[in-house]
């Protein structure tokens, strides 16, 4: 059944957009002046559960990774995480690109990455430089949130998928009951502060809540996915619901 999408909620939203434009250059300059302490804080905000997360997302697309032939983009890879957590469960045979719109994150990815066979292209996500149909799965961990625009985000996706390909989105979430509410003081209150001494930036890990909240909750997403194109859409709560991954499948056969 269809249920009803927030038709005010186009995207990302920092301090300082008016529009999808500016909302995706406040965004990029926010990632680029946190990139130095990126991953410090966010092992240190997570407790090391975003290793877990990132391995786990990772692992449910064994079946692609281990075709040889597979051909994956992990879209706003940051510092390259995701991407390599992807690389150690592929096969030696897949190619596996990384891409995100940060020069400064980039440049830390491919440090990360020199061993790797990877590659790292500067991309935005809402106008990626590849072919309709290209890739067999595309990923997004933590990055899919920061899109100015969600459905613009989507069909982009669908566009660079080969029919039967697979998207996987890895975002945070809001856990409900007792456990949600102890979750949300840590979350709005506590992780600002922290992430703002640790980072020495001010905005971005207020922004991060605000960003979460903002985002559409699972059903609403779930058909944002379908009515882009998707099939077999699908959400899995991770760590109750404080993370999550999405799934779908691009509609059409495998040609
Ligand atoms: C929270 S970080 C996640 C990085 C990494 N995937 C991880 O799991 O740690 C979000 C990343 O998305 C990138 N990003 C946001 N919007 C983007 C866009 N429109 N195109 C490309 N990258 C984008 C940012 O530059 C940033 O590196």
């Amino acid at each position: 059944m269809s249920q009803e999408i927030n038709s005010r909620i186009v995207g990302a939203s920092p301090v300082g957009a008016r529009d999808t434009e500016s909302a995706g250059k406040a965004v990029r300059e926010m990632f680029t002046s946190i990139a130095p302490r990126y991953d410090l804080v966010n092992h240190v905000l997570s407790f090391n559960t975003d290793r877990f997360w990132w391995w786990r997302a990772a692992r449910t697309f064994d079946s692609i990774l281990k075709r040889p032939d597979a051909q994956v983009l992990d879209l706003c890879c940051g510092t390259g995480d995701m991407t390599l957590a992807l690389r150690r469960r592929a096969s030696s045979g897949p190619q596996i690109i990384g891409a995100d719109f940060s020069h400064a994150m980039l440049q830390r990815a491919a440090v990360k990455g020199r061993e790797t066979t990877l590659r790292w292209i500067e991309a935005d996500a809402l106008r990626l430089p590849f072919p309709d149909g290209h890739f067999d799965l595309v990923t997004a961990a933590f990055g899919f949130r920061n899109l100015a625009d969600y459905d613009a985000g989507l069909c982009e996706l669908v566009r660079v998928l080969r029919p039967g390909g697979q998207c996987g989105i890895l975002d945070f979430g809001e856990p409900r009951g007792l456990l949600g509410k102890v979750y949300r003081i840590y979350f709005k209150r506590v992780l600002p502060a922290l992430g703002t001494v640790i980072s020495g930036v001010e905005g971005p890990y207020k922004y991060l809540p605000a960003s979460v909240e903002r985002f559409p909750p699972p059903y609403e997403m779930l058909e944002r996915m379908r009515q882009a194109g998707f099939r077999e859409a699908s959400w899995r709560p991770y760590t109750f619901g404080v993370a999550g991954l999405y799934r779908g499948i691009k509609e059409g056969q495998k040609l």
